[in-house]
């Protein structure tokens, strides 16, 4: 059976009632980018300023951005008056604090409420992420660590400040996580109860390299993008993801584990050391599938003669975790990939059956709009009982959603592994 449908991608952050608290830092202006990059998520963004964030940004500034009005201590005593942090404090999915400035962090650990923010902050009863932003010298004083140890305890999230350049023209830890990253954390927070909550999943990305001499290798046109995507999706879902990640340059997503590895090789070595702890494995990474048999130690030289490289296979890695379920009784998923050029259908069921796969994912690598080193998919997808589902043309990170709603539903049926 062959059948089409559209689908509706959602991520955490879509449809969510985030506040977004901003204080006295010069990372201010960064928070107008963050706002900015939340909404264009699809989240409502409602903004709360205390007095000396306006020293730096105004409430326009993020009313632009968002759309929304922004707040500041004139609403806490105007005509909405006792309600409005109310409201805001119960209606939210996330306060996210950014930048959150020592004195604020000091009022929320001692459950001081003078402001619209702090107010708001003690009223909500959603999970609640701060970023401190400040000088070095304040951020390691005792005071605001114990107030830091004092929050992290409650279970409020903090995240950064990192080291670099600040404000005062020394170089230290106290600036501000970058809003991208942020809205990474965002999302990992906003997605930790999905389906895949509680769930382990493994997932490799990106092509191998597999050395002929220390500057040169036989590798492919994999770019990682698709099982990056996959990555963040699990996340999205609440899964905790080591991402086995060959040669890339891709960032990673918020929230992964990244191993990195260059060899199919290596990349077997760490699927099978992360396997035992796991629900479950994709298979995303373009593995080569042959590699020089006796890789030289220096450099070919061009006066040897055009070199003769014997080449031998490389371990199938689902082949090693098909053998490693019947040897240890490991009750995982598994999901593959097979990009084919013809015989998509036949070439694909071929190895979901060889493979022992719960499903694999085919695609058509001789279209120029999906599969590598472009930003679009289209893939079909296979069940082991004969199912077979096609997907429209989508971008990576829809395809991924896909998919792992899919593999979601598969896991569902099998056993937690406590492991
Ligand atoms: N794969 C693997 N180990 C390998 C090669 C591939 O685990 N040495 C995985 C891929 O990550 C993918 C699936 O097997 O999930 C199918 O990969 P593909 O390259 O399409 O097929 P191969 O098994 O390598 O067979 P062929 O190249 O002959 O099509």
């Amino acid at each position: 059976m062959v059948y089409n449908q559209s689908v509706a991608v959602k991520t955490p952050l879509q449809q969510k009632n985030i506040l977004l608290g901003v204080t006295g830092s010069i990372a201010c202006y960064k928070a107008a980018d963050l706002a900015s990059k939340l909404t264009q998520a699809g989240a409502q963004v409602d903004v709360l300023l205390t007095q000396a964030a306006q020293q730096f940004v105004t409430p326009l500034t993020f009313q632009s951005v968002t759309g929304r009005r922004a707040y500041t201590d004139v609403d806490l005593w105007g005509s909405e008056a006792h309600v409005l942090h109310i409201g805001l404090g119960k209606t939210a999915d996330l306060l996210l604090i950014a930048p959150a400035s020592a004195n604020t962090l000091a009022k929320l650990a001692n459950g001081i409420a003078d402001n619209l923010l702090a107010v708001t902050a003690l009223a909500a009863t959603c999970p609640i992420l701060v970023a401190p932003a400040m000088d070095g010298g304040m951020y390691t004083h005792p005071a605001t660590q114990a107030n830091l140890a004092v929050l992290r305890q409650r279970g409020v999230i903090v995240v950064g400040p990192v080291e670099g350049h600040l404000a005062s023209g020394m170089s230290g830890v106290g600036r501000m996580v970058e809003p991208v990253e942020l809205l990474g954390h965002a999302r990992r927070v906003l997605g930790r109860s999905g389906s895949l909550a509680g769930r382990r999943l493994v997932v490799t990305a990106g092509g191998t390299q597999e050395p002929i001499d220390p500057v040169r290798a036989i590798s492919n046109r994999s770019s990682g993008k698709q099982g990056f995507a996959l990555a963040q999706a699990a996340i999205d879902l609440g899964a905790k993801v080591t991402l086995i990640a060959g040669v890339t340059s891709l960032d990673t997503p918020v929230g992964a584990l990244r191993v990195d590895v260059r060899t199919a090789k290596e990349m077997q070595e760490a699927v099978l050391a992360a396997l035992p702890q796991a629900d479950g494995l994709i298979m995303a990474a373009a593995v080569a599938d042959f590699r020089p048999a006796a890789p030289e130690v220096h450099k070919i030289k061009k006066e040897g003669g055009v070199p003769q490289i014997r080449l031998e296979p490389t371990p199938d890695i689902l082949a090693a975790v098909a053998r490693y379920k019947i040897e240890t009784g490991w009750q995982g998923c598994t999901v593959g990939f097979a990009a084919e050029s013809r015989q998509l259908l036949e070439n694909a069921r071929q190895k979901l059956q060889a493979k022992k796969l719960d499903l694999i994912a085919a695609n058509d690598i001789s279209a120029s709009d999906a599969g590598f080193a472009v930003d679009t998919n289209r893939i079909v997808l296979l069940y082991p009982e004969g199912r077979v589902e096609e997907l429209p043309l989508m971008n990576k990170a829809e395809v991924a959603a896909v998919l792992l709603e899919r593999l979601a539903a598969i896991i569902a049926e099998v056993p937690r592994n406590t492991a």
